[in-house]
C-alpha cells in the first residue's frame, strides 16, 4: 500500500503524462504501467536544501493539479545536489536540487523506473548531461530545455519535453523559479 499523498501524486502524474505524444507517450505508458503494477519498498529520511524555498513560489505561479499534489509530497523527499556539482560553482551549487520520488534511493525504492524532480533558482543553468534511457519531462513552471536535436524550448506547464535515449541535453531557469518532473524507464 502506498500512502495517500504519494498515491494521489502518482495518479496526478499519470493524468499529466496524458499530454505526451509519439515516442514520449510510449515512455509515459511504460513508466505508469511499472508503478501501477508493483509497489516498491519504503525509505525514510527526508533531506532539505535551502533552494527548496523556491518550490512554493513555483507552485503558486502555476497552481495546476499536479503541481499542488507535488507540493504536498515535496517535504518528505530527500533533496540533494547533482553528484558532480562543484561548490566552487556557487551559482549551480546553491541554485539547484534534485529528488527521486520513485527509483534507487527514492521515496519509493525501486529499480525499474525513475520519477524525479528538479527545482532551480531563477537564472540557473543545469549542465549538459546524457543517460541511456529515454526521458520525459513535465514542466510545473516556466523553464527552457535543450537537446542535441532541439533548440532551447519552453513548452510551458501544460507541455512536455522528450529526450531520446542517450542524447545530450540541458535545462535552464529563466526569470521564474524552475520546477519540473522527469520520468525514465530504466
Ligand atoms: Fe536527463
Amino acid at each position: 500500500m502506498r500512502d495517500k499523498v504519494l498515491s494521489d501524486f502518482l495518479d496526478a502524474a499519470a493524468v499529466g503524462l496524458a499530454v505526451t505524444t509519439g515516442a514520449a507517450a510510449l515512455v509515459a505508458a511504460e513508466v505508469v504501467t511499472r508503478w501501477q503494477g508493483r509497489v516498491g519498498g519504503p525509505r525514510g529520511g527526508a533531506e532539505r536544501l535551502p533552494v527548496c524555498d523556491w518550490i512554493a513560489p513555483a507552485v503558486a505561479a502555476h497552481p495546476g493539479a499536479l503541481a499542488q499534489s507535488f507540493a504536498k509530497l515535496a517535504p518528505g523527499l530527500r533533496w540533494q545536489r547533482r553528484a558532480s556539482a562543484d561548490p566552487r560553482d556557487a551559482a549551480f551549487w546553491n541554485g539547484h536540487a534534485n529528488a527521486l520520488v520513485l527509483g534507487p534511493g527514492g521515496l519509493e525504492e525501486r529499480d525499474d523506473v525513475w520519477l524525479g524532480v528538479t527545482v532551480m533558482v531563477p537564472g540557473t543553468l543545469y549542465p549538459d548531461h546524457s543517460h541511456p534511457p529515454a526521458e520525459v519531462y513535465l514542466p510545473l513552471s516556466a523553464g527552457e530545455w535543450w537537446n542535441a536535436g532541439m533548440a532551447w524550448t519552453d513548452p510551458g506547464p501544460q507541455g512536455f519535453i522528450y529526450n531520446p535515449p542517450g542524447i545530450l541535453h540541458a535545462m535552464r531557469a529563466g526569470p521564474e523559479p524552475f520546477l519540473a518532473l522527469w520520468f525514465l524507464p530504466i
